[in-house]
């Protein structure tokens, strides 16, 4: 029994991609398998998935292949960010019951080398913080609005899927820094919520309003000089239309375009000209070197009382499936995660 592990090897519930998705993903694309975990090498460590983070950019991850990322090959495990809490390691630096995020992907139990994983400051905040309001959701929010936005304070700012994981983040990143700042999402819950708990002076209900650009002109008299995208197609045009002098787009997102026939041909492009506005993408992870300066920042606001988060919690890695199709029909409140162990 020389090479028994000095732990009780746990089983590894995984959830693999079965097929690619048509239209909205959910169950059917993938199967679930359970397997032992897979015994750490030298550099490695066994960890315990706690919270996996569930994003609209999966969708594309699902599928061949997109510009900036190889599509998951069909059999492997679906991949997903999350916190972990070490159960065995053979790393330097890692000690059981130590808390990491890392690329776990969808499974109970991985075995990753120390090098992929990034101990949590548990400082700046606990585990579910992490996953929450210092995930990187929020720090996709603080980039695109200051970096790639070029914040200022009392401008104008409009928001788009303002009650989501990125959305509720900046109109409250905007809120803090004496901007007004008008939040666009579908329903009158999702609209109180913006107004009542992240304080937005308004919110537009882009379901039931008919013309939504004579909307935004009501909600923003004055237009606007920041308009952060996690949308796109017609929204986008419609918020075009109210640019104020050197405004900016912020291309956050696009996920009405997600399963579009014919992508949205966009008919306002014009206006930016008009004023000498600017309209520019992003991708986080190119602020990896950088996280840790928008995490301190959330952090403080979270301990001032000034940044609130709304987490959307679902039990199970099981429900991870049905989880990444509900951001497509909008039956997420918040920003969306699976809880896969307690904390
Ligand atoms: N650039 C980056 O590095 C980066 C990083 C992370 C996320 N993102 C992008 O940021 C955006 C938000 O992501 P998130 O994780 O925070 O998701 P989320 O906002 O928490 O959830 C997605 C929301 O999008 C809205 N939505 C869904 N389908 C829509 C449609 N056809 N038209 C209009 N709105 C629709 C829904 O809200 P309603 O109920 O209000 O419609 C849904 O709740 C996404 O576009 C995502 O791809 C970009």
């Amino acid at each position: 029994m020389a090479n028994e592990p000095l732990y009780k090897v746990p089983t590894n519930h995984r959830l693999l991609l079965a097929a690619r998705p048509v239209g909205v993903p959910g169950p059917e694309n993938f199967t679930a398998d359970a397997v032992p975990a897979r015994a750490p090498a030298v550099g490695e460590v066994l960890l315990e998935t706690l919270y996996l983070s569930l994003d609209p950019a999966m969708r594309s991850w699902m599928s061949e292949g997109t510009s900036y990322k190889q599509g998951i090959p069909l059999g492997d495990v679906m991949l997903g960010g999350g916190i972990a809490r070490v159960l065995h390691s053979c790393a330097e630096g890692f000690v059981t019951g130590d808390l990491v995020q890392a690329r776990l992907g969808w499974q109970t139990h991985p075995t990753i080398a120390g090098r992929y994983l990034q101990k949590l400051a548990l400082t700046l905040g606990s585990a579910e913080d992490w996953i929450g309001p210092l995930g990187l959701s929020a720090v996709t929010a603080y980039f695109g609005l200051r970096d790639i936005g070029g914040l200022r304070s009392n401008d104008r700012v409009l928001v788009s899927a303002a009650a989501g994981g990125v959305g509720q983040i900046a109109v409250q990143i905007a809120r803090i820094e004496g901007c007004r700042v008008v939040g666009i999402a579908g329903g009158a819950q999702k609209c109180a919520f913006i107004t009542d708990e992240l304080g937005a002076a308004v919110a537009i209900d882009y379901k039931t309003e008919k013309d939504l650009s004579a909307a935004i002109a009501r909600a923003c008299p004055d237009g606007i000089d920041i308009y952060f995208d996690n949308v796109g197609g017609p929204t986008l045009d419609a918020a075009l239309e109210h640019l104020r002098p050197g405004a900016r787009v912020v291309l956050c997102g696009r996920i009405s375009q997600t399963h579009a026939a014919e992508p949205y041909g966009v008919r306002n492009l014009g206006r930016l000209s008009a004023a000498r506005g600017r309209m520019q993408g992003f991708l986080v992870f190119n602020y990896h070197d950088r996280y840790d300066e928008a995490r301190t920042w959330l952090a403080a606001r979270r301990r001032d009382g000034s940044l609130r988060q709304r987490l959307h919690v679902l039990d199970g890695l099981v429900q991870a499936p049905i989880g990444l199709g509900m951001l497509f029909r909008g039956e997420n409140s918040g920003k969306l995660v699976v809880r896969v162990a307690e904390g």
